[in-house]
């Protein structure tokens, strides 16, 4: 494949295949010296349209590690601001020799758009509340890490179901990797038809706990919340905030996962973030090992 635009569409030898890549690659990123060759002759753009931390920096780091040429391009302060379009901005930066473009942006399908109407390799870093298909190859990545496999878990989807493509991609993922799937929040945050996806559904925060190996808790999107919604913050944090005296009435261990950015006291309190049931730092770093991954096997099928 030319592109990586969404986890739905690319196959389990695909994602495998990822997995094991960027298993070497974190091997690679451990040792004193970091950096190897394989992209020497690739210049990638990191385009953004939209505000990042971690895939952005990331993408950066993994570009940089695997010895690629690197720029940058966020559309708040470029001529984007004076009417100039997607494709204009695009074809414009792969005239200067530019041969991929990672791109986040707020509208879902537009790296699906922009791959069929220019000519370079695609990377969606997150295309509005559609899919962000590296930040589930991170999620699974750190899952098979930290419990030996994928295949087999419970994984509980915890919060902003509606509006999260981390949740979308993250679902799509898991199920090719033969685990079991669980959406939880609150219903007027839960997609109506998501149960046609295969996933269980549960209303319950504590159940979803009792049931999952794992928890991925989102963050609830307020920027993408085109009308109020019910719950408020307060509300959010006081029916389906994740403490520590929850954890601790479970007869079990699980693991907790997160995106990022976290809202501290929102959807998580600050005393189970920085536990040692989190693996949230893991997943960030993991992130470089699997998009360095994603990068040299689009490379190597570039043309
Ligand atoms: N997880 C994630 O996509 O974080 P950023 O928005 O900071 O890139």
């Amino acid at each position: 494949t030319r592109h990586l635009l969404g986890i739905k569409n690319i196959s389990e030898d695909d994602v495998q295949l990822i997995l094991q890549t960027a298993a070497n690659f974190k091997e690679v990123i451990n040792r004193p010296i970091k950096k190897v060759p394989s992209l020497r002759d690739i210049t990638i753009a990191n385009v953004f349209f939209e505000n990042s931390t971690r895939t952005r920096l990331s993408f950066e780091l993994a570009e940089k590690r695997l010895s690629a040429d690197v720029v940058n391009f966020s559309s708040g302060n470029s001529s984007v601001k004076k009417g100039e379009t997607l494709v204009d901005t695009v074809n414009n930066i792969l005239s200067m020799k530019v041969d991929m473009v990672v791109m986040r942006h707020s509208s879902p399908g537009a790296p699906h758009f922009l791959s069929r109407n220019v000519s370079a390799n695609i990377v969606n870093a997150g295309d509005g509340t559609h899919e962000h298909p590296t930040q589930a190859l991170l999620d699974s990545f750190s899952i098979k890490e930290k419990l030996g496999d994928v295949a087999g878990k419970k994984v509980a989807i915890i919060g902003d179901i509606l509006h999260s493509r981390v949740a979308l991609s993250n679902i799509f993922c898991l199920q090719k990797l033969g685990a079991e799937v669980m959406v939880c929040g609150p219903i007027t945050l839960l997609p109506k038809h998501i149960a046609s996806l295969g996933v269980k559904v549960e209303l319950d925060v504590r159940k979803a706990l009792q049931w999952c190996d794992v928890a991925n808790v989102l963050r609830i999107q307020l920027e993408r919340q085109q009308i109020k919604y019910f719950p408020s913050l307060r509300e959010y944090s006081l029916y389906y905030g994740i403490n520590r005296k929850m954890l601790e009435e479970l007869d079990k261990e699980i693991v907790i996962m997160h995106p990022g950015p976290i809202n501290r006291g929102v959807e998580l309190s600050s005393d189970v973030a920085d536990s040692e049931h989190a693996i949230i730092l893991e997943q960030v770093q993991n992130g470089v090992a699997v998009r360095m991954a994603v990068l040299y096997l689009l490379a190597g099928a570039k043309g």
